[in-house]
């Protein structure tokens, strides 16, 4: 009954979000990830949910239930994730890249397991892309927030993303004060400049996240 008081903010609206790490496969039992836990961006989906929103979430391999109203699309690697975020854009007016996705994937996937044998390995990788750079540069873009876990320069580093990629919004926190937890205490970058929010749950941060992004949204009818 929660989601009964949360004013409809994003009523009428479409969110795709991404949560959760990726995994990049190195052979059937192996491969490498980023830690994530998903909470922020399930925390994030079920937010817009309550706000009105029609919500795909494209999330990575985790173990939560999915938020009640929220379409979850299950992926496993970076490119399956972008393959997905690509599918279920047409319509959104909001893409919220919450994920961890992994930077680098190994240049080969093994057909079977891969065999112990000399002292030291070597495992080239190549370049994912980057899923909310590719969404925001499109012609067309809905409004793009990004997400920023930094270890330290957190607004230094927030802001070089937000611009790098041509985010109107980007989310920042400090590693130490979000990662696994259930709180979080997070700072949002917009043009207008740096506004902290002060340490909640998450979910009670991603009602402050949806409010601020709701009120720099266009109007309707782009
Ligand atoms: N992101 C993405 N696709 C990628 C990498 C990142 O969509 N291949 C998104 C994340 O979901 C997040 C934002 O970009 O919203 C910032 O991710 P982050 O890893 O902090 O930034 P990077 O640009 O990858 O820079 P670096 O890892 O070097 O700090
Ligand atoms: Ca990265």
């Amino acid at each position: 009954l929660e989601g009964f008081f949360v004013p409809k903010l994003l009523a009428g609206r479409k969110v795709v979000l991404t949560a959760g790490p990726t995994f990049e496969a190195l052979d059937p039992v192996r491969g490498i990830t980023n830690i994530s836990s998903g909470k922020m961006g399930y925390a994030l989906a079920r937010a817009c949910a309550q706000a009105g929103a029609e919500v795909v979430l494209v999330s990575g391999p985790v173990s939560l239930p999915v938020p009640a109203e929220v379409r979850r699309v299950s992926v496993t690697s970076a490119l399956e994730m972008r393959d997905a975020v690509l599918h279920a854009l047409p319509g959104a007016d909001v893409f919220i890249g919450v994920a961890a996705v992994a930077d680098y994937r190994p240049l080969a996937s093994a057909e079977h397991k891969l065999k112990k044998s000399a002292d030291t390995m070597n495992i080239a990788l190549t370049p994912n892309p980057d899923i909310l750079a590719e969404v925001a540069a499109h012609a067309d873009a809905p409004f793009c927030v990004g997400f920023a876990a930094e270890s330290r320069d957190l607004d230094a580093y927030a802001e070089g993303k937000r611009r790098n990629k041509r985010l109107p919004m980007l989310v920042g926190n400090l590693v130490s004060d979000g990662m696994g937890g259930d709180d979080n205490t997070v700072i949002l970058y917009d043009d207008a400049g740096r506004h902290p929010l002060p340490r909640a749950a998450k979910a009670e941060v991603a009602r402050g996240i949806v409010a601020h992004l709701a009120g720099l949204l266009p109007a309707r009818g782009r």
